[in-house]
């Protein structure tokens, strides 16, 4: 297929977006949710991936091992929102899965998350990962994902970050509205893209309880392993190379995999400009997030 010219993005409801996340609006706000469908919700870049492959092993890993060998991790858990003419619609992807539960994937801000999944009180596994993480890896990301608006160069999209005009909006927007939301919903379970790095076992734990699962000491130190980030990376079910629109000549999708790696892209300059901004939108919300380990 040739390739289509990099998408705008546009004001939609308040929200920078792509016409990829809105040209489905009315079937995706109108999506069935039902009761056992589980929904991961991130902002684009915090561990999606990763969080979607361990959920899947979790439900699927002992019971169909072929999954695991022919199906890539982005099909077994469709983006809901995505819509790309005549290459991939999420809903439609949804309505064919034939496993349950079903896991979902989502960038929404929370506000713009079909009713159902609330009315059905489905289960929300949320990840958030720290803002200057979360900013490199999205410049990476939208140099090699040619279905993403042009980056421009490094310092310029640190500007539109901070003044959130990305796609699925601002950052602190995103963090801020999920983790209010969780304040009154015992169905969001809210992790953090540092506590999965620095002890996916207890991560791991976490999930369980909440999802009321429990795999025995031998699964869950399989999945362990398996959802490391170098196994991750050899392993074409989950490194995402199957994906259209990727050039990885430009920049591997599990690219680092690392808290910290900011430190690598920010001048001081950069960081102290930074920090004031944060400071401001961030001063009211009881929500901390680590920059380094
Ligand atoms: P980096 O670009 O910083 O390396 P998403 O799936 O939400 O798009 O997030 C992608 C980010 O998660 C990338 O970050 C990727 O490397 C990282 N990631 C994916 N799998 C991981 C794993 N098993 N361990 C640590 N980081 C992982």
């Amino acid at each position: 297929m040739e390739q289509p010219p990099r998408p705008k993005l546009f004001d939609f409801h308040g929200v920078s977006m792509t016409k990829y996340f809105t040209d489905n609006w009315d079937n995706v706000q109108n999506f069935k949710a039902r009761p056992d469908d589980i929904l991961i919700a991130t902002y684009p870049k915090a561990g999606t991936t990763w969080v979607s492959y361990i959920l899947d092993l979790l439900y699927f890993g002992q019971m169909s091992p072929e999954r695991q060998d022919s199906i890539p991790v982005c099909e077994r858990v469709p983006f809901m929102e995505l819509h790309v003419p005549g290459l991939r619609s999420g809903v439609d992807e949804l309505k064919k899965i034939p496993t349950s539960p079903r896991l979902i994937k989502t960038h929404l801000q929370v506000q713009f998350v079909p009713k159902s999944f609330w009315e059905q009180n489905c289960k929300i596994v949320y990840v958030a990962r720290n803002a200057k993480d979360s900013v490199v890896s999205f410049f990476h990301f939208d140099r090699m994902n040619l279905l993403q608006p042009e980056p421009g160069d490094w310092n310029s999209f640190l500007q539109r970050f901070m003044e959130g005009k990305m796609v699925f909006g601002s950052w602190c927007d995103h963090v801020k509205g999920w983790w209010e939301k969780k304040q009154t919903k015992s169905n969001i379970l809210y992790l953090f893209y540092e506590d999965l790095i620095e002890d996916t076992e207890r991560e791991l734990g976490r999930l369980c309880s909440f999802l009321g699962l429990s795999p025995t000491a031998e699964e869950r130190e399989q999945i362990r392993r398996k959802v490391l980030f170098d196994n991750m990376k050899k392993n074409k079910m989950a490194n995402c190379s199957t994906d259209e629109g990727y050039d990885f000549n430009i920049s591997p999708f599990m690219r680092k995999g690392k808290v910290g790696d900011w430190r690598n892209h920010f001048t001081v300059a950069q960081s102290e400009q930074f920090d004031e901004d944060y400071e401001k939108k961030m001063r009211n919300a009881d929500l901390q997030f680590r920059t380094v380990l």
